[in-house]
């Protein structure tokens, strides 16, 4: 994997000039998207050591030249008719994965098996964990790491980070269950096992309030085993007192606990074939 990311690399250095004629370039690009969408590479992951995330802008590029080195295409569905560069994911049944009707993901993202996309969007680069739920409308942006055991409920926006290549993506870790409507963007991450109530908003300037202390525990990242909901804080600016939004920390769970509102069904997650 090294050499092709030292290829990969060598091919950026001259991305501006690269076009649909470059095939040998395409070649290598895609060997790098495939890499993405078999799962055996990911754009993003947690240091088990320094808890940090660690980026690879690499693939990131590669994703990024794939937009210069392939043309449109009109691709036909039935009465349906679609004009982009990329392909759509396929082979769901083949890797144990579930795609209601009205659901797309692009080639290039990674559904692990047992995943249920309800109709909704999985973009380039993502990575969609093991059992995890994409429920109605919700859309994963591109490069966006899912964890296990996640609910994305309706609606909820993960946003997508290609540019700048080194920027975080954002990061929902595993057992989460992030409520309908919301938006977590531009690298924000949601720790293990936490539970965001619906509608809240969460990037990397926006403060996470312990409701017990009221101290800020960070800012764009809510700690593991957390139940947050969407709140609001008091700031004075020159123009008057204006209420910008917060995500209040209303308790912890231990270790491995399920919210009561937030357990797994069974039923709806039958695949019927064997993760
Ligand atoms: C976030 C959540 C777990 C909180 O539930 P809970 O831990 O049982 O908390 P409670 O209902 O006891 O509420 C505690 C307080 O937070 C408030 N609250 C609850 N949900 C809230 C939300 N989403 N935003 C803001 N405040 C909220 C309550 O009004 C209550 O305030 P009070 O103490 O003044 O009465 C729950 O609202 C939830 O599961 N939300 C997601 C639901 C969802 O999107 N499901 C998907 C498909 S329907």
């Amino acid at each position: 994997m090294a050499e092709l990311a030292d290829q990969i690399e060598a091919l950026w250095d001259r991305a501006g000039e690269l076009t649909p004629e470059d095939t040998d370039a395409l070649a290598v690009v895609t060997e790098a998207v495939d890499l993405l969408d078999t799962g055996a590479a990911r754009v993003a992951e947690i240091d088990p050591v320094t808890d940090q995330v660690v980026v690879h802008q690499w693939l990131k590029h590669a994703i990024l030249m794939l937009f210069r080195l392939r043309s449109m295409e009109t691709i036909e569905v039935g009465p349906f008719e679609f004009a982009d560069k990329l392909p759509l994911k396929r082979n769901f049944a083949a890797d144990g994965v579930r795609v209601v009707p009205g659901a797309s993901a692009r080639w290039g993202s990674y559904l692990a098996p047992g995943v249920i996309c309800m109709p909704s969007y999985v973009n380039i680069g993502a990575r969609v964990g093991a059992g995890t739920m994409v429920d109605t409308w919700a859309t994963v942006g591109s490069c966006a790491q899912i964890g296990e055991q996640v609910h994305l409920s309706g609606g909820v926006g993960i946003g997508g980070v290609l540019e700048p290549a080194q920027a975080a993506p954002v990061i929902i870790e595993d057992e989460v269950m992030i409520g309908s409507r919301c938006m977590i963007t531009q690298g924000a991450r949601v720790g293990r096992g936490s539970v965001i109530g619906e509608g809240t908003i969460l990037n990397p300037t926006i403060p996470v309030i312990d409701a017990e202390t009221g101290d800020e525990l960070g800012r764009g990242h809510v700690p593991p085993w957390s139940v947050a909901v969407q709140a609001n804080r008091r700031r004075d600016f020159p123009g008057g007192e204006f209420y910008l939004p917060c995500v209040l920390v209303l308790k912890r769970l231990t270790e491995g606990q399920r919210h009561d509102k937030a357990q797994l069904n069974d039923i709806l997650r039958s695949h019927g074939v064997s993760m």
